[in-house]
């Protein structure tokens, strides 16, 4: 297996805090990963090591093989990088910011004018090619740091929340220029606080907090992994409360407490579904609460229903049975599943373990 990106026990240090925490995390080759975090988790710390911008404190990191401190040169050959912040000359035009890039890599003439023109024809900037940087929206100016950050056909491209206060479309023309890159055989690192973005572009998922790595696995697994803790855990408290319920206990004090804790856990591992429901009554609402796996129904002047359903695999099916029987019309029915947001909330929303160093 080839990885465009291995670090080993990578840490940065600004005095006594620690921005990036012995980070180990590999991106396969010609994939795109996600980096994610909440603000100051350290991405763009991590992203300034992985490109040479500045040193690590201790660990090292190799990108596409070659070592970030023993290759310095090697390893910026290789990568295109479009900024958090944009930085661009705000008083040279489109064309010369990007010729300024080709020069830097010392590109010919003629295949620099060529791939500049193709770039800005890619992301469709070329109208504006003679135009002042500082003349230029924000979504142009990205566009601009796009075709400068690709002029050298770097095999890697980091991406630092490319899309971030960008209109729908523009951001729509950046997800299918970084899919066509990534199918074309770069490998792809971006940085985004767009799950939605993550989600449909990303094969891996990593994310970050307090410097450290606290997740990593394919968007979907992450989603998995929600689901699948909440099954296994909970439903095992689940059956030791049911027959406790059959025998004397359900009559203490302290069963009816747990009864209590485990209706919660039910209702935090349930699913969503929304259905509208033509002349939906008192009479159907109290019928659907009769069906043993619907925890909760909210009812909506629209005539829409949401859904607290426990996780199990007929629960949808036995509702809109129920619905049917009474001879009512479903108009529409929606489910929700985990997202990547919820995995997001839950993974960074751990404290980090202090960690007791030697000598300390
Ligand atoms: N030059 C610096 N000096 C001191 N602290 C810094 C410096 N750069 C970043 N930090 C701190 O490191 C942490 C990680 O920052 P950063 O990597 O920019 O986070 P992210 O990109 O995930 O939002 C933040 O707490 C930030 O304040
Ligand atoms: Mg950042």
């Amino acid at each position: 297996m080839k990885y465009a990106i291995e670090t080993f026990d990578l840490s940065k240090r600004y005095g006594d805090f620690t921005a990036v925490d012995a980070l180990d995390l590999k991106v396969k080759d010609k994939t795109i990963f996600g980096f994610l975090g909440p603000n100051g988790a350290g991405k763009t710390t991590t992203i300034k090591m992985l490109t040479c911008l500045i040193p690590p404190t201790s660990g090292t990191a190799h990108v596409t093989g070659y070592d970030v401190i023993k290759n310095p040169n090697e390893v910026r050959q290789k990568i295109g990088m479009v900024p958090q912040l944009v930085s661009l000359y705000a008083d040279l035009t489109v064309r010369e910011n990007a010729e300024l890039c080709a020069d830097y890599y010392g590109m010919p003439t003629d295949l620099k004018e060529r791939r500049i023109d193709e770039l800005m024809e890619l992301v469709d900037i070329k109208y504006a090619e003679k135009k002042l940087v500082k003349q230029l929206s924000g979504g142009q100016k990205q566009k601009v740091s796009v075709v400068a950050s690709l002029v050298h056909q770097p095999e890697i491209l980091f991406l630092d929340e490319p899309t971030i206060g960008l209109d729908p479309t523009t951001k729509s023309v950046l997800w299918d220029l970084i899919d066509e890159l990534n199918q074309k055989g770069h490998t792809i690192i971006l940085c985004s606080h767009d799950m939605y973005e993550v989600d449909m572009l990303c094969d891996h998922v990593g994310i970050i907090n307090h410097g450290k790595l606290a997740a990593y696995d394919t968007p979907q697994g992450l989603k998995d992994t929600i689901l699948e803790q909440k099954n296994t855990i909970e439903s095992n408290v689940g059956e030791i409360v049911r027959k406790m319920e059959e025998s004397d206990a359900s009559t203490h004090p302290s069963f009816c407490k747990l009864r209590e804790a485990v209706n919660e856990s039910e209702m935090d591992k349930a699913r969503e579904m929304s259905l509208i429901v033509d002349n939906s009554d008192n009479k159907l609402i109290d019928r659907l609460f009769q069906i043993p796996c619907v925890l909760d129904i909210e009812t909506h002047r629209s005539g829409r229903l949401t859904f607290k359903l426990a996780n199990t695999e007929t629960a949808i099916t036995q509702v809109i049975s129920a619905i049917m029987e009474t001879g009512s019309n479903i108009n529409s029915i929606s489910t929700k599943d985990p997202s990547l947001e919820d995995v997001f909330i839950k993974v960074t929303a751990k404290k980090p373990k202090k960690v007791e160093k030697e000598g300390e």
